[in-house]
């Protein structure tokens, strides 16, 4: 009879059987799988049979959130990364190598300054930094070198619509891929591979998580592009945690119904933010004197143009940081898509990299207040935005 320690490990190890699916997915937390013989755990790990070998190679938990954002997305294959940064970082190195170059707009997510600065610069990929909305600009920029063109949907912080059909017409035209971030949109919102797009991230700590309380990312798109970003994401250890998988599975469940909230609560601030005290301007898709207005009721879904607005406040640097100390049912924090309503002032946080002269270039200012406008009730929102945008209050 084996000893006590060797059944204990033994008996608490035993998957149950469980004939009824559960209604949830299970949080596979476990890092390996047990194997029949050497040569099965060398053909999973060379995924060349299904299954399982090693939780950063693949997990269950994983496998079922890749497929459902990869349905939800209309791609061929999915990935499930460790956060936004993971997913983003996959999919360019992925792509590009020394000597290549990839377009990025001139208004982007300030994680991908710092990965072209701290990564890309060193590994020899140049970039070149393009006010995307205007086609003509990213025609120009594409040369030889030129491999990805990177998109955001609605960009951070500024909330410019890309013209993802057109310019994914015109960077494939010169053998060009287009890799498009989509969480400001959200799947519920827009889905960019049916814009012509080859792969699109997430950071599902944003929309779809949803709550403020996990940290993922995602890459979708067709099973050869995706496999090529596992790769990378294998060797860089960023795959998925199992429960933040599980958590990001649960927030899909709810995206449609809060993302209609977040846009409906949106707009209603946004309209009343325009020509308050205080604000010079209010950038959000869903007004109708938004530069790309037009575009976002054209390609987004049910006329829902998200949860972000970025504002202008008259006084500058100083109106932006009295506005944050005022908030009282918004939070000031980074980070945005979630319940509650996240202020943060780019110049000093998601875009703290950029000089003065590069954040006009991106079109914003030290005055500039992101906004991701949650869940609560809109005439409470409305109440402490105006109030804290109010000058001197
Ligand atoms: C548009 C956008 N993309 C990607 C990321 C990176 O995501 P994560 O923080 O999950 O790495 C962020 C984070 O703020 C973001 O706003």
């Amino acid at each position: 009879m084996p000893g006590f320690s060797t059944r204990a490990i033994r008996a608490a190890s035993r998957a149950p059987d469980a004939p009824q699916p559960p209604v949830n997915v299970p949080i596979y937390q476990t890092s390996t799988f047990e194997v029949g013989d050497a040569a099965e755990l060398a053909e999973l790990l060379a995924f060349e049979r299904p299954g399982h070998s090693y939780t950063r190679y693949s997990n269950p938990t994983h496998a079922a959130l890749e497929e459902a954002i990869a349905e939800l997305e209309g791609a061929g294959a999915g990935l499930a990364t460790a956060s936004g940064m993971a997913a983003m970082h996959g999919v360019v190195l992925s792509l590009l190598r020394s000597g290549d170059e990839l377009i990025v707009p001139s208004a982007v997510y300030g994680g991908m300054i710092g990965l072209i600065g701290s990564i890309l610069d060193r590994s020899g990929i140049g970039h070149r930094s393009v006010d995307t909305t205007d086609p003509s600009l990213v025609e120009a920029a594409i040369n030889d070198r030129t491999r990805l063109l990177w998109l955001e949907t609605i960009s951070n912080p500024t909330t410019a619509v890309a013209d993802i059909a057109a310019l994914s017409e015109l960077a494939h035209a010169r053998g060009v891929m287009v890799a498009v971030d989509n969480t400001f949109a959200s799947p519920a919102i827009a889905n960019p591979l049916s814009l012509g797009a080859d792969l699109v991230i997430h950071s599902t700590t944003k929309y779809i998580g949803g709550h403020s309380d996990l940290m993922g990312g995602a890459v979708v798109g067709a099973e050869d592009r995706v496999a090529a970003v596992r790769h990378i994401v294998i060797s860089a250890g960023g795959n998925a945690a199992p429960f933040e998988a599980f958590l990001a599975l649960r927030g899909l469940k709810t995206l449609a119904l809060r993302m209609e909230r977040h846009s409906a609560n949106a707009l209603a601030v946004a309209e009343a933010l325009e020509g308050a005290p205080g604000v010079a301007r209010v950038l959000y898709p869903g007004l109708v004197d938004h530069p790309q207005h037009e575009l976002a009721m054209r390609t987004f879904h049910d006329g829902m143009a998200g949860g972000m607005l970025a504002i202008e406040l008259e006084g500058g640097r100083a109106h932006g940081e009295a506005f944050l100390r005022r908030v009282r049912v918004a939070v000031h924090a980074t980070s945005l898509g979630s319940v509650e309503t996240l202020v943060s002032h780019p110049a000093s946080s998601s875009h703290r990299q950029l000089a003065e002269d590069d954040l006009a270039a991106a079109g914003m200012s030290v005055g500039t207040v992101r906004i991701s406008i949650g869940l609560e009730d809109a005439a409470d929102l409305i109440e402490d935005l105006v109030g804290a945008a109010r000058p001197g209050a």
